[in-house]
């Protein structure tokens, strides 16, 4: 494993004449960025054991980006083609300014706002509310049906019935679909998979099981500890019958109907089969890094210009040169595959 530090620049290269052509952001593969993924905060109530380390070190409150920068970030992002965004953490529950946050860009004109979050701590109220705010979707993160084991993984004490409460209700509120992330371990929770699609079924969501990525805090992430979409699957057809959706093509899901039951199944194979090759994604964490992509540790940072008085214009070519240096894909089956020094709770999932 090399010891060399992340390329940690403020500004990214120019780009070429050609990347700033059209009001939109293309990467020099050719693809074009819509999906932006927001971080409001690396703070998180959990420590699961596949994305947080106990003893994290959180990025110093004074250089977390306020509201007003992150909605002026949005608005940038916009002009330049995104059409959606995912406000991720840590948990975004608790980034204090949550819901101004949903109030501004649920009237700024995008095409779809979701949410990530580990649903620990959702009120009933809170639910309404964001739908009421231009929310469209939440994805909740739930790694077992098993209430010692939920604590085990997320290496904290909070009842399983709230969070599973908290789905129902996000998704009777009509904040649909609701996505059940479960990432999938071997010897942790893969005895669960056929609980899982029984999940999906009674509680009418999209339950999606996700090959274990290597960006976890403890860097014990080992090949062996995947379990891959082939088998999730072979598993589930042993108890149904499954029909394939038509998705779209930037989907990271690869998604199944039940021939007899509601709800569906997503199988996010991100290690075994990459789907890099239509990624439309970028990142920004919440100290307004840039991530283009999610394995890369090339990373540029918005804040020095937003904190010294950069025009719009300004910020616009920052975008348009940092996603010029979009990576083509992960290539972890290499030998000389080198893990992301950060991991997924400050990335933003
Ligand atoms: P929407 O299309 O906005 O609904 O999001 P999604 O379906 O991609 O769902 P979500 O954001 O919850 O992502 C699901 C999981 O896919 C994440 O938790 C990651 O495990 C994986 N994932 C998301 N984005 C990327 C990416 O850019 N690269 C890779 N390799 N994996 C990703
Ligand atoms: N591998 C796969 N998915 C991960 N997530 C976090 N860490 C990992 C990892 N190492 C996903 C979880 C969570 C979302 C925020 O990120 O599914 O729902
Ligand atoms: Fe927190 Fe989500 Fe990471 Fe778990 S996966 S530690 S809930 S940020």
């Amino acid at each position: 494993m090399s010891t060399s530090l992340p390329i940690l620049k403020h500004r990214p290269p120019i780009a070429p004449p050609k990347a700033a052509l059209k009001d939109s952001l293309f990467d020099s593969h050719g693809r074009q960025i819509r999906d932006l993924r927001l971080s409001v905060t690396d703070r998180c109530n959990f420590r699961c054991i596949y994305c947080m380390a106990p003893d994290v070190k959180y990025i110093p409150k004074m250089q977390l980006l306020r509201l007003e920068e992150y909605i002026r970030v949005i608005r940038i992002a916009m002009s330049l083609g995104i059409n959606k965004l995912r406000i991720t953490g840590g948990e975004p529950t608790l980034y204090p300014h949550l819901d101004e946050l949903l109030q501004e860009v649920g009237k700024m004109g995008l095409k779809d706002i979701a949410l990530t979050t580990n649903g620990s701590r959702i009120r009933k109220q809170w639910a309404e509310r964001w739908k009421e705010n231009g929310l469209n979707r939440v994805t909740v993160s739930l790694d077992t049906l098993k209430p010692q084991r939920k604590d085990a993984i997320t290496r904290s004490q909070t009842s399983i019935v709230s969070v599973i409460e908290a789905i129902d209700h996000l998704r009777d509120v009509g904040l649909q679909p609701v996505k059940v992330n479960a990432v999938v371990m071997r010897g942790v929770n893969d005895d669960e998979i056929i609980d899982f699609a029984d999940f999906a079924i009674e509680h009418n969501v999209d339950m999606r099981l996700i090959e274990f990525m290597p960006l976890d805090a403890g860097r014990r992430w080992e090949k062996r500890h995947v379990v891959t979409a082939h088998d999730m699957l072979e598993k589930i057809r042993t108890k149904y019958e499954l029909i394939a959706e038509n998705d779209p093509k930037t989907s990271t899901s690869v998604n199944y109907r039940f021939k007899n039951g509601n709800g569906r199944i997503g199988i996010i194979a991100s290690v075994s089969q990459a789907f890099c090759g239509a990624c439309d994604r970028m990142r920004m964490m919440a100290d307004g890094t840039v991530r283009p992509c999610l394995f890369s540790d090339k990373e540029w940072s918005i804040l020095p210009l937003l904190r010294n008085g950069a025009s719009d214009g300004e910020l616009r070519q920052f975008f348009v040169d940092a996603m010029w240096t979009k990576s083509a894909g992960h290539e972890m089956d290499r030998d000389d595959f080198e893990r992301p020094e950060k991991t997924m709770s400050t990335i933003g999932g």
